[in-house]
């Protein structure tokens, strides 16, 4: 699963609800893409119970901080921001903030004792949410961390926070039931369960008929999802086929659990995008059993090899985590080497971070110098840049499809967004616009992002180019 660290604001079934008169809500995102999705189901949640959502935090009376605790880093940063929460409480009479996510379900009524935490509510809790501002308001503390053996929250249509309304969520299942050793997720976000396929099908109507035209189906595990015998594969094949404009991808798959099933779902429908993120964690055998991943790197190999028999151009992306406990030289040197072998597009690169209550915590000592994490870190993340480079210098001169998403960051001249293999892509806006799926030549890149132009762009004398496919489609 992706980590982002986003901040965005809200919507009520798909518009947000952006009034002067009613109670405001601000939400706060950290962790994964999860977390993000979390946020506008809590948005739906307390939009239906009379809130509005705005981006100012200024301007809020209840203030959300969603949160993660993957790593101790995550955590420090919103012990940060809640220093910073303390001010604006300061400032003004009548804000009410409350720790939602994975945090809250780790430090439980920890999060209280600061003076600056009214609310402290689970993953699973959420739509007691209102019940507990509530209870705020006669001036005590509302806390909620129980976990639940069935709540996916299929029947709330998330407010979605994302501004340029391209690009969605879905979650399709919760929790996790494995048990790798560093992990603290299993115990923040309990067991796992799937959610109702006809809900996940619902949904997608909806963001499509609200103009979306990217779908994100998540799961901690997404290959273990089970639904009264529907697996992975077959959710995979009812959503290309219920929506055949809309593109598909998924997060996370596991190494031990992907099928060729699904590899065959994703080679069958052109509207799943070839692209996987498979994370393997580390590239030794002797960690990866430590890990208790339940593969090791022959057969991770494995996989590799069958996903590029069967989608020959699937870009495939990785987590790692450097310096676990008992990690050797030789052990680092395995990891360099696999990601040589297996020449990821993409990596998420991680120094091991001891999180209490883990298995790892309680049985292993996290013996790698912090030195010696750091220089393991940076070769990785070095090897990382050659591969992506390499990467995206096979794609010079092609062609793609890119679905724009947003104004490039650097320049408001042109567009940027995402080829089916996730790679992005920046080129001149020309007559494009957010949404559009467009081909797009790719003339340069750098690590991190292609720069191509728009076909319509070859129109001139001075770029015209015979062997280049129909003009751009407008989705
Ligand atoms: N379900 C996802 C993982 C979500 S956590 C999966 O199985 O891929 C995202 C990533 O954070 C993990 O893949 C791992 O690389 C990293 N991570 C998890 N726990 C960590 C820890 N204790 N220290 C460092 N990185 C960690
Ligand atoms: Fe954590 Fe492993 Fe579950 Fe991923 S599969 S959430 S790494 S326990
Ligand atoms: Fe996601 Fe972080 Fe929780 S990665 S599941 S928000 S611990």
């Amino acid at each position: 699963m992706q980590i982002t660290n986003l901040n965005k604001g809200a919507i009520n079934s798909i518009r947000p609800v952006f009034d002067g008169d009613k109670p405001k809500i601000y939400i706060e995102t950290y962790g994964c893409q999860m977390n993000v999705n979390d946020s506008e189901v809590v948005a739906a949640i307390m939009q239906k119970a009379g809130y509005s959502v705005t981006k100012d935090i200024g301007d809020a009376n209840l203030i959300l901080i969603n949160t993660c605790s993957v790593r101790d880093n995550a955590e420090q940063r919103v012990w940060g921001r809640l220093e910073y929460f303390r001010q604006e409480k300061k400032k003004r009479a009548n804000v009410t903030v409350g720790v939602i996510g994975c945090m809250a379900e780790r430090l439980k009524d920890k999060l209280l004792e600061n003076n600056i935490v009214d609310i402290v509510i689970g993953p699973d809790a959420y739509r007691e949410l209102p019940k507990l501002v509530e209870k705020t308001e006669s001036g005590q503390k509302g806390i909620n961390i129980l976990l639940s053996r069935d709540e996916t929250y299929a029947d709330i249509s998330p407010v979605r926070l994302d501004k340029t309304g391209v690009t969605a969520f879905i979650s399709i299942m919760r929790g996790c039931n494995n048990v790798c050793a560093f992990c603290v997720v299993p115990y923040t976000r309990g067991s796992e369960r799937s959610r109702n396929p006809e809900t996940i099908i619902r949904e997608l109507k909806e963001l499509s008929e609200n103009g979306y035209k990217e779908v994100t189906l998540l799961g901690q595990n997404v290959d273990s999802y089970s639904w009264n015998g529907v697996t992975f594969a077959d959710l995979l094949a009812m959503v290309a086929e219920s929506t055949p404009a809309m593109r598909v991808r998924f997060s996370t798959s596991h190494p031990k659990d992907m099928t060729d099933k699904v590899l065959e779902t994703m080679a069958k429908y052109g509207n799943i995008c070839n692209y996987i993120h498979l994370p393997v964690q580390s590239g030794s055998s002797a960690i990866l059993q430590s890990m208790n991943r339940k593969y090791n790197r022959e057969e991770y190999l494995q996989r590799i090899e069958t996903i590029r028999k069967i989608i020959p151009d699937c870009a495939i992306s990785t987590d790692i985590i450097t310096g676990f406990c008992k990690e050797t030289q030789e052990d680092h040197e395995d990891t360099l080497s696999l990601m040589r072998e297996v020449g990821y597009d993409f990596a998420y690169m991680f120094k091991y971070s001891e999180r209490p209550g883990t298995k790892a915590a309680r049985h292993f000592k996290d013996d790698v110098p912090e030195d010696v994490k750091i220089k393991r870190l940076t070769e990785i993340i070095d090897l990382q840049s050659e591969l992506s480079l390499a990467s995206h210098r096979k794609d010079l001169n092609s062609i793609v499809e890119v679905l724009v998403e947003d104004t490039s960051k650097r320049s408001e001249n042109d567009l940027c967004g995402r080829t089916p293999q996730n790679k992005m892509v920046v080129f001149p806006k020309g007559n494009h616009k957010i949404g559009d799926l467009v081909k797009v030549k790719i003339t340069d890149c750098s690590q991190a992002t292609l720069k191509g132009i728009a076909q319509t762009m070859f129109n001139n004398e001075e770029h015209r180019d015979t062997t280049l496919p129909d003009v751009s489609v407008n989705a």
